[in-house]
């Protein structure tokens, strides 16, 4: 494969098809770093509704690193995810500390922050510092592996080490790194898709390998995927005058920090009577409200979720939490599921 050519037909088609998202119309440090810690795992769609919101509200590191934990969490709503939002403030923390509240623009400083590794590093530096640096994300992966007719597959470490070696060579040969790097992307997401790839649009199909032998659809090949572990969360909405039970999740698993109703997690579905007895309280009564699954990346939780209500008198059992006016829930940080139980209920 000629390199050079190969880079400068990517950098013209980016020129001319690129999507306008909210990163690339004003470009700065901070806010790569933030759209790329925002599209580690959540769809453009999604990023693209909570970007502004959030650099409105922390524009640079130093609001984010004076920011209280709780609110940034609020402003990562809907993304899922919040460790990601956690390092990020970390991160935001680091730069203020260590590099003035400037936002460095080279590999090596920018992998010393929290949340950052290869991958976001070489973003940063090359779309916002235009440095000459690789990135492979798994797009990027997928079309250089098409291209090369790499049929390995994607998750081994020598694919990926291949991958890096054969954008460090492309970065080489282009012109503009920051329209190479972020145009292999765009072509992953637009036209190289996953499944069967859009060949007919794509710029490269007459240099393509694997369309020149006809296995595009086959590379890379599928990958062998862990089934989701099935849990089961009892979630017991129990109210007092007008307010609600809540408490805050511990610091470590998912939604670490978030907010949630009493919940008992287990890994079979409880009967009532022992949903009562492990939640410590003295209900009165429990009700059950309804049910829903909730799918993450690597776990289906089927929540059950429970009404109740305490018994009069002070031994209530209730040891831990606060006590929530039902309309200002909006103001706790909580994850997607937490909604959908107090809708339910
Ligand atoms: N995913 C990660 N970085 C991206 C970018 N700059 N544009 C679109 N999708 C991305």
């Amino acid at each position: 494969m000629n390199q050079q050519v190969v880079a400068m037909t990517i950098e013209e088609w980016f020129t001319t098809h690129r999507r306008k998202l909210p990163w690339r119309t004003r470009r700065s440090a901070w806010r790569s770093l933030v759209s790329e810690f925002m599209l580690q795992q959540t769809q453009v769609s999604r990023v693209v509704e909570k970007f502004e919101p959030f650099m409105e509200r922390f524009p640079d590191p130093t609001s984010l690193a004076a920011a209280d934990e709780q609110e940034v969490l609020i402003h990562w709503q809907g993304l899922g995810y919040y460790r990601r939002a956690r390092n990020l403030k970390r991160a935001a923390e680091a730069i203020v500390e260590q590099f003035g509240g400037r936002t460095p623009l080279d590999v090596e400083p920018l992998m010393t922050l929290p949340g950052i590794g290869r991958y976001t590093a070489g973003a940063i530096a090359s779309i916002a510092g235009k440095r000459r640096v690789p990135i492979v994300d798994a797009n990027v992966q997928r079309v250089l592996a098409r291209l090369c007719e790499d049929d390995d597959e994607q998750a081994s470490k020598e694919a990926l080490d291949r991958a890096w070696q054969r954008a460090e060579q492309l970065v080489e040969a282009c012109d503009k790194p920051e329209l190479l790097n972020e145009g292999m992307m765009e072509l992953g997401a637009l036209v190289c898709t996953p499944g069967t790839p859009a060949c007919g649009r794509c710029p490269l199909a007459s240099r393509c390998a694997s369309r020149r032998s006809g296995r595009q659809n086959s590379i890379p090949p599928p990958k062998t995927t862990k089934p989701r572990v099935e849990v089961h969360h009892h979630a017991l909405v129990i109210r007092n005058r007008g307010r609600l039970l809540v408490e805050q999740r511990g610091d470590e698993g998912i939604w670490a920090g978030l907010w949630q109703v009493p919940t008992i997690e287990s890994k079979r579905k409880l009967a009532p009577s022992q949903v009562r007895q492990r939640s410590g309280l003295a209900l009165r009564e429990l009700r059950r409200a309804g049910s829903f699954t909730h799918v993450l990346s690597h776990r289906q939780i089927h929540v059950h979720v429970f009404e109740g209500d305490l018994a009069s008198g002070r031994k209530t059992g209730v040891t831990r939490g606060q006590w929530h006016a039902g309309s200002k829930l909006d103001q706790l940080p909580a994850s997607n599921a937490f909604r959908r139980v107090i809708e339910l209920a």
